[in-house]
């Protein structure tokens, strides 16, 4: 089976990981997790890197060094993956969806203007599929409204908003190494931040509210949401590799473009100010019968295939609290698909994917 993702691991990850192990640090306290930390902050272009346990515990504890709480709204767009809204919830506050545009599948600034209420405290565009939002006019919003911006950089290490990585232009960035992103540590994330005071309490909830300098001291109710040393190693070896696997990815996006040229499937369009780092390939086909006999092919060929996000709004947690429609959401996700996107695919395995999906289209 051809995998949608799959993690690039070579003998610097295992030599990292198993120094770490052999000496002994494999909880949280160690220098790779230090080094992974200085090495993601100077990728990024940020002043603090703060490890965590995951891409949704860095977007969780970044709403709550943001005093982001009960009656405020938090923006999130419609089409994403469902943490983003689950962590709005966790701090009492409430999701409100907008919807994203049909050409980048990204967060809509217009949406987002049609979303503002005098809660709203906080926007959090997402990056999806490694490709960048439209930066300048959430911004502009935000400053415009006071909002707290969040960008979501999960699936975006290594992309550029005019020039500057992603997850350095709002208030953070938070960015997952789950095994299926572009860098990974098997599970984890990271927050980028400028802001000191962010930044520090930041670390004072990641580490249960313990105050810095008395020992088992509590200053807030906190959370334990840090990365071990093991998955630090991990991720050193994967930032000094972030090349390398960012070339594979543009090469496979390259392929497939390529490939798929002639035919009438769309891949997300790549504005003037976008670098993407291409997560996912995601073409979106004609009609959702042309994407459902494709994904049959596929499957008979052997090649494993993801659907988009389902639409957040119409989860059951979240259905029926809008008063608004997501049209552009659930047409993309009528219509999308994310094929084998991993670096280590090779040039004969896109072929192979993209005569498949020709094969079905005909
Ligand atoms: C857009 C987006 N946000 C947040 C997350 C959460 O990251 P994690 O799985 O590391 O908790 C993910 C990935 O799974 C994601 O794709």
């Amino acid at each position: 089976m051809l995998p949608v993702a799959e993690p690039w691991i070579t003998n610097r990850e295992l030599d990292y990981v198993s120094d770490a192990v052999g000496r002994g640090w494999i909880s949280p306290k160690g220098e790779y997790v230090r080094e992974f930390e200085s090495e993601f902050a100077a990728f990024v272009g940020s002043e603090h890197a703060l490890a965590t346990s995951s891409g949704t515990s860095a977007l969780h504890l970044s709403l709550v060094a943001a005093g982001i709480g009960p009656g405020d709204e938090v923006i999130v767009p419609d089409l994403t993956w469902i943490a983003c809204a689950n962590v709005v919830k966790w701090v009492g506050a409430e999701p409100v969806f907008a919807d994203v545009t049909e050409d980048t599948f990204l967060l809509d600034p217009d949406a987002v203007r049609s979303a503002l209420t005098t809660d709203t405290a906080a926007v959090m565009p997402v990056h999806l599929y490694g490709f960048p939002c439209q930066m300048d006019s959430i911004l502009l919003i935000a400053e415009e409204h006071g909002l707290f911006v969040v960008e979501d950089a999960a699936e975006a290490h290594g992309a550029a908003y005019r020039g500057e990585h992603v997850g350095s232009l709002g208030d953070v960035g938070c960015f997952s190494f789950y095994g299926n992103k572009i860098l990974t540590t098997g599970q984890g994330g990271m927050i980028t931040t400028d802001d000191d005071e962010i930044a520090e309490r930041i670390r004072l909830y990641r580490r249960d509210g313990m105050s810095r300098s008395r020992k088992y001291f509590h200053e807030v109710v906190g959370f334990n949401y840090r990365l071990t040393n093991m998955q630090g190693a991990v991720g050193v070896a994967q930032l000094e590799r972030a090349e390398e696997i960012l070339a594979a990815k543009r090469r496979v996006a390259a392929e497939y473009r390529d490939r798929l040229a002639d035919t009438p499937v769309r891949f997300q369009t790549e504005r003037e100010w976008a670098t993407p780092s291409y997560w996912m390939n995601a073409p979106l086909f004609e009609s959702g019968e042309d994407r459902d006999a494709v994904v049959a092919a596929l499957e008979d060929a052997d090649v494993e295939t993801r659907p988009f996000f389902y639409p957040l709004h119409d989860n059951p947690p979240y259905r029926g609290r809008q008063s608004r429609h997501f049209p552009v959401s659930m047409d993309l996700y009528d219509r999308g698909l994310n094929l084998p996107s991993g670096p280590l695919l090779e040039s004969g395995d896109v072929a192979r994917v993209c005569d498949v999906v020709r094969g079905a289209l005909e």
